[in-house]
């Protein structure tokens, strides 16, 4: 096999246990760490380095890069940035406060990998995503499809988990999708779910419970990442296992289908004006095709307001 490479741009507790997954998957030869502060990245990665000697990790090299790794890379993860501080006062602040702070970034981020590449596929994590994805999607000149954001991935894990609980179901077997902003204004597609093939109006009394509320749905929806963030101070787990996701379907050429933080070019008749989830193609490019789902009426309403506050928030930075 030719040499797979991954770059990691940003270290902190999301990054790290980015790394810690991907590490298991064993699809890279080697993994460069990018951090602002060289230490952490020169830490995280020794430390890495010592879970290899153990007989299930692979020997992927692990260590501390610059933005010339990204020259060779076939893969970028990029999760710098400031993460929310819930607080006393504001138990759910938004998303978008860290817009500014985190475009100012992005842009210096870009600028240093497109001086190395055009060629790797670029995955974005930092909040707010879309409007990150947005930055680096037209603002630089880089191939179509090659960047997206994690975008509803994690939004659409947690969907499937209240569903699962309420109905007694492994989450896998559940088809469902958040789409629009990763934030306040992501909604359900509850028009198209189903638990393997089962349409929701079968649900209630297949899988004894009740029906679904969709507002209460979306709120739950919202409200999980409050209640990882108020728990613990940030989140993780889950967004590592999103982006991993995502890593395996480009690295093996899968061909699955996500949904995914993409700039929409035509679709919904936004075009180039707007950056949100809507499901995609994933494979060996990265977005192979952007997958225009039908919406009820409702849904196209959520759309609507989801794609006019993220609008909101690209125009707060220029975007
Ligand atoms: C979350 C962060 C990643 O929703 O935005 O957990």
């Amino acid at each position: 096999m030719n040499k797979q490479k991954l770059t990691i741009i940003g270290i902190g507790h999301v990054g790290s246990y980015v790394l810690s997954d991907i590490m298991k998957l064993g699809l890279f030869s080697e993994i460069a760490l990018i951090d602002s502060n060289e230490n952490i990245s020169k830490g995280e990665a020794l430390d890495q380095l010592h879970a290899n000697p153990f007989t299930f990790m692979p020997n992927t090299k692990v260590f501390s890069g610059t933005y010339q790794d990204c020259a060779d890379s076939d893969l970028v993860i990029v999760s710098a940035g400031a993460s929310i501080v819930p607080s006393e006062e504001e138990k759910m602040p938004d998303r978008a406060l860290l817009a500014e702070n985190s475009a100012k970034i992005i842009r210096e981020i870009m600028a240093n990998i497109v001086a190395h590449t055009n060629n790797a596929v670029l995955i974005f994590i930092t909040n707010p995503v879309d409007t990150i994805v947005h930055i680096a999607e037209n603002e630089f000149d880089y191939p179509a499809g090659k960047i997206f954001g994690t975008g509803t991935m994690l939004d659409t894990a947690r969907l499937k988990r209240i569903l699962a609980d309420k109905y007694n179901i492994d989450p896998k077997s559940i088809t469902a999708y958040m789409m629009g902003e990763h934030g306040m204004t992501a909604f359900p597609v509850l028009s198209r779910a189903n638990i393997q093939g089962f349409k929701m109006s079968e649900w209630k009394d297949l899988f004894e419970s009740t029906e679904i509320d969709q507002v209460s749905i979306k709120n739950q929806v919202v409200q999980a990442a409050y209640d990882v963030f108020n728990g613990k101070g940030w989140t993780n787990a889950g967004i590592a296992q999103a982006v991993t996701t995502l890593v395996k379907a480009v690295m093996l050429d899968e061909r699955s289908v996500y949904p995914v933080s993409t700039t929409l070019r035509g679709q919904y008749g936004y075009n180039g004006n707007v950056t949100l989830s809507m499901p995609c193609i994933i494979g060996r490019n990265g977005i192979e095709k952007q997958l225009e789902i039908i919406l009820d009426e409702e849904e196209e309403k959520m759309l609507r307001e989801s794609a006019a506050y993220i609008q909101n928030i690209m125009s707060s930075v220029g975007a």
